[in-house]
């Protein structure tokens, strides 16, 4: 079978409230038929992050309590790969498609295929541009909020005086363009801080660490501030700013979202300065949509996750009830 196509059938072993349908009692009162399982086709983005990983762990569990079959897609970071998922759970007829969106265009055509053949679709985690009626719902956090939560704590913590690297996430991705956005559009209210350097790491810690360490010798050290779009490219970040001896935590700040129990450990190793929460546990809420609609029952179109900014002043308190 392709790899890039490749789909993992991962079979729950009883059937919960979404997990089958019910059978209703023949007309002659004989045997009902067996009940048929629940089939949810997931395609998600690849491994880019702890916080994937996570969303994936999440997921996966939460099919598995609630007796779903799940058909799993591993899109590898490329957007045809999961288009190429769609449509192939569309093929199979599956009851219901979970899609986590590498970026942000491109999906009229896959997520009208699945309109009409009246298979309802999850967004997690990512947004997309299209007619809102090509989906259920979106469940993600409000990534907006998130770099303006980040751009508030910079200015509170520099008296608004600050040079500033921005890691940026994948190139089209919703969460980047949002945590951009969000964080600049405070920033602006501080003339005292620039943003010196804005480039993309993918949200990869590898990628991350070789675009700091690029930063690094160019810019020769001239920045006081790093806000990076995931934990992953922070931690990168924060070991190519140790090996280059500018003592990320201190020298320069260093600011992050997602808020995995790795960035809490840097947080209380004083590499971390602050984080603000992602919620990646999504696999429950992405579950009763998917039950709500099923039923019958009226789904919002946005569902928003509750998150909070983190000091590292808080990292030791909070770290032993991380979820994630
Ligand atoms: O879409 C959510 C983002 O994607 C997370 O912040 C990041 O870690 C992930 O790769």
């Amino acid at each position: 079978m392709h790899r890039l196509t490749r789909l993992v059938a991962l079979v729950g072993l009883g059937c919960g409230l979404l997990g089958c349908e019910k059978s209703a009692p023949t007309a002659t009162g004989g045997a009902a038929p067996p009940a048929r399982q629940v089939v949810v086709g997931f395609s998600q983005i690849g491994a880019e992050s702890g916080w994937r990983a996570a969303e994936t762990g999440s997921i996966l569990a939460e099919a598995k309590k609630r007796g779903v079959e799940l058909k799993f897609a591993d899109g590898q970071g490329k957007q045809a790969n999961q288009v190429q998922a769609i449509e192939q759970f569309v093929a199979q007829g599956v009851d219901a498609i979970i899609l986590a969106p590498v970026v942000g265009t491109g999906w009229d055509a896959p997520l009208a295929k699945a309109k009409r053949a009246g298979i309802p679709v999850v967004l997690v985690d990512r947004a997309v541009e299209t007619d809102p009626s090509n989906y259920a719902t979106l469940i993600q956090s409000d990534h907006v909020e998130a770099g303006r939560a980040v751009a508030r704590w910079l200015i509170e913590k520099t008296g608004g005086k600050a040079v500033v690297v921005q890691l940026e996430g994948t190139v089209g991705s919703g969460p980047a363009i949002d945590r951009k956005k969000g964080f600049e559009e405070v920033i602006a209210t501080a003339p005292g801080i620039t943003i010196l350097r804005s480039q993309s790491g993918d949200f990869k810690k590898m990628t991350g660490k070789q675009v700091m360490e690029g930063i690094i010798r160019a810019e020769k050290g001239a920045f006081t501030a790093v806000y990076a779009h995931n934990d992953d490219m922070a931690l990168g970040a924060i070991q190519a700013l140790q090996e280059a001896g500018l003592s990320p935590g201190e020298k320069v700040l260093v600011m992050s979202i997602d808020g995995g129990r790795e960035a809490f450990e840097a947080m209380v190793a004083g590499t971390l300065n602050c984080v603000m929460e992602c919620n990646p546990l999504l696999g429950p809420p992405a579950f009763d949509a998917i039950e709500a609609i099923r039923a019958g029952a009226a789904v919002p179109k946005s569902i928003s996750q509750t998150d909070r900014l983190f000091d590292r002043s808080e990292a030791a308190a909070a770290l032993p009830s991380r979820a994630y």
